[in-house]
């Protein structure tokens, strides 16, 4: 939610920072505006993305060595140019960006219209920048202190960049809640919500940690606490190329990514599974193999796409390692008063690893004596950082707001878990184990295949874009793919769709079949696939439209459906990593023909952080 850049060195700052937030528009792509120091305090903003900021700022002279960019995810307030930031100071003297939520905004707000300040904005922002000038004003101090005594005041969640008039060589930033990286150059630094701005200038790069405020020069980094105790810096070394965030000759990085998939499910298993040896070597889950094994219950926590894995994975560990799974979402989750007893396994499943509700959700479940495992995309991430242990997905970044390879790594990666507490339990016998292992090494070998089939699910978009409704059926471990076609369709297409258990229809969805209604039936072979024709039998007995993702020779499916879709076979527990595919590339070739934006779907942002 929101990007922010920020850069302070010896370079041309515009260049630097406009650059940044085109990387960083995945995060919010509504409004966005840079503020600059060229002989004052200059603040360009406009609606819509940052095509159009640049557009406005065409000819204009923007020198400056310091400045600060945003790209915004509106929480308060329309989008709009008023509401766009950097936001500026009633003094004058400051502007800034924030990206998160200050839930006690009006309350602060309230004061400082007693005061008789003057807002601009629908923001919390401005409230918040105001409330740290006033305070700054009243106590004639250093604006460091100032950011200081106003954060202790603020309830939510925020990273803000404060750009001082009177200070053009000093940047103040601060977090709580929501990500900053400091990349350290030679004589410069360089801010960002992740480290794609970044990347291309160093690879040495600071995260900064909750509650800390960062005093940023051109030669210096400071950071403190709240308390205003000096903290280490520990820099880190970015494991990340720039092609990786680029698209690489792709008309969009959701395309790119997708066909990434046996790549980056190759990279997750990579160093972990070995087939031929019998192994799979997960250093964070070893560490807790024996709770893990020995936990009354797992609770997967998270949300989207996320949780869509996690649903895969409940039937996964409940088959392979006996033990209770509930998968919640985590908004639901940190909110209501789940019991928690010592010795739960809560396993946090997140691509960005920074969703809000995730993160607080294993905190709460953290305190309460929980062992929290992070299955998280992004090294360094919040979630990755709060859970005990986990295992990284290695995926690489996803930058399509619509999450397809993350969710393919997430299996990948929930099943070696599965496997390696079954089998070390005892619930999976050694025979099934080594050859799950052999299929799982396989996996790769088999998208590559599928997405050979790419030109007629393309036909299929071209049949299908102008359906008002689609719902999508399945199975056991396909229910899940069911639920994230749909999702899939909806984010990039805008056209309402459903994803249901298949059985589940008949008691109330089955009320919207015609033959206007294409219905997906994810039906591979599995334990299920009887019952799956019945269900296609009970649509097509109504005149709905069924597409199947079906595996070779499936007559049956062949005999009662309008089109099919065919994926290789895989044992049914890793079948979901092969389904998915056809229902990503649905959704991407329904939403380019109708002409929309599949990178930036309205009024999404990749990183989720807030409630
Ligand atoms: O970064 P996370 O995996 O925690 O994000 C969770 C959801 O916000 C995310 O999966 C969202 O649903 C995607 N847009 C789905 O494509």
């Amino acid at each position: 939610m929101c990007g922010i850049v920020a850069y302070i060195g010896q370079r041309e700052a515009y260049p630097i920072i406009l650059k940044g937030l085109k990387r960083l528009e995945y995060r919010g792509y509504d409004s966005a505006g840079i503020a600059l120091l060229n002989g004052g305090l200059k603040v360009y903003k406009k609606k819509g993305k940052v095509a159009n900021l640049e557009e406005e700022l065409q000819g204009k002279d923007l020198h400056s060595n310091i400045g600060i960019g945003h790209t915004r995810w509106a929480t308060h307030g329309e989008p709009s140019d008023r509401n766009a930031h950097p936001h500026t100071a009633a003094s004058g003297r400051f502007a800034m960006i924030h990206n998160g939520i200050i839930e006690n905004y009006a309350q602060l707000k309230q004061e400082l219209v007693n005061k008789g300040y003057v807002f601009h904005s629908d923001t919390d922002t401005e409230v918040l920048l105001n409330f740290i000038d006033d305070i700054q004003k009243n106590n004639n101090c250093e604006p460091e202190e100032a950011v200081r005594i106003a954060l202790k005041r603020v309830v939510g969640a925020y990273v803000i960049v404060l750009l001082d008039r009177e200070n053009p060589e000093t940047l103040i930033a601060a977090r709580k809640g929501s990500p900053l990286v400091i990349g350290v150059g030679k004589n410069e630094h360089f801010l960002a919500s992740d480290a794609s701005p970044i990347i291309e200038y160093t690879k040495e790069v600071v995260y900064v940690n909750d509650y800390e405020i960062a005093i940023i020069r051109p030669d210096e980094l400071i950071l403190k606490n709240l308390g205003n105790e000096r903290q280490t810096p520990f820099i880190t070394k970015l494991d990340m190329e720039l092609a990786a965030i680029e698209k690489g000759g792709y008309d969009h990085f959701m395309l790119k990514e997708i066909f990434e998939q046996p790549q980056t499910i190759y990279d997750c298993l990579r160093g972990r599974l070995d087939a031929t040896a019998g192994t799979i070597t997960m250093s964070g889950v070893e560490k807790y193999a024996e709770q893990i094994m020995n936990a009354n219950r797992i609770v997967m926590v998270a949300c989207g796409t996320s949780w869509h894995a996690g649903l895969v994975a409940e039937y996964i560990f409940e088959e392979l390692c006996r033990i209770n799974v509930e998968v919640e979402y985590a908004s639901e989750f940190r909110y209501r008063n789940p019991v928690i007893n010592p010795g739960d396994v809560i396993i946090a499943i997140s691509q960005s690893g920074e969703t809000a509700d995730t993160l607080v959700a294993i905190e709460n479940a953290k305190s309460k004596g929980a062992i929290i495992l992070g299955v998280v995309n992004v090294v360094g991430s919040s979630i990755s950082r709060a859970s005990h242990a986990g295992a990284y997905t290695h995926a690489g970044p996803e930058i399509g707001v619509a999450s397809t390879k993350a969710f393919t790594a997430q299996l990948a990666v929930l099943t070696m878990i599965a496997l390696t507490i079954g089998y070390k339990k005892g619930t999976l016998g050694q025979q099934r184990y080594l050859q799950l292992l052999k299929e799982l090494e396989a996996i790769p070998e088999k998208v590559a295949t599928l997405l050979q089939s790419v030109d007629q699910i393309k036909n299929l978009a071209e049949k299908y874009k102008d359906a008002q409704d689609f719902l999508y059926l399945g199975r056991g471990y396909n229910f899940p793919v069911a639920l994230e076609g749909a999702l899939k369709l909806k984010e990039i297409s805008y056209i309402h769709a459903e994803g249901y258990p298949a059985a589940e229809m008949k008691h109330g969805p089955i009320a919207l079949v015609d033959e206007s209604l294409p219905v997906v039936f994810i039906a591979t072979k599995d334990s299920y696939h009887e019952k799956v024709i019945s269900n296609m039998q009970e649509i097509k007995a109504r005149k709905g439209m069924v597409i199947s993702v079906i595996n070779e020779g499936d007559e049956q499916s062949i005999a009662l459906s309008n089109d099919v879709i065919v994926v290789p076979e895989a044992d049914e527990i890793l079948a979901p990593m092969l389904s998915v595919i056809p229902m990503q590339l649905l959704a991407y070739y329904i939403g380019v023909a109708r002409g929309l934006d599949v990178d930036k779907p309205r009024n999404l942002a990749k990183s989720v952080t807030v409630e």
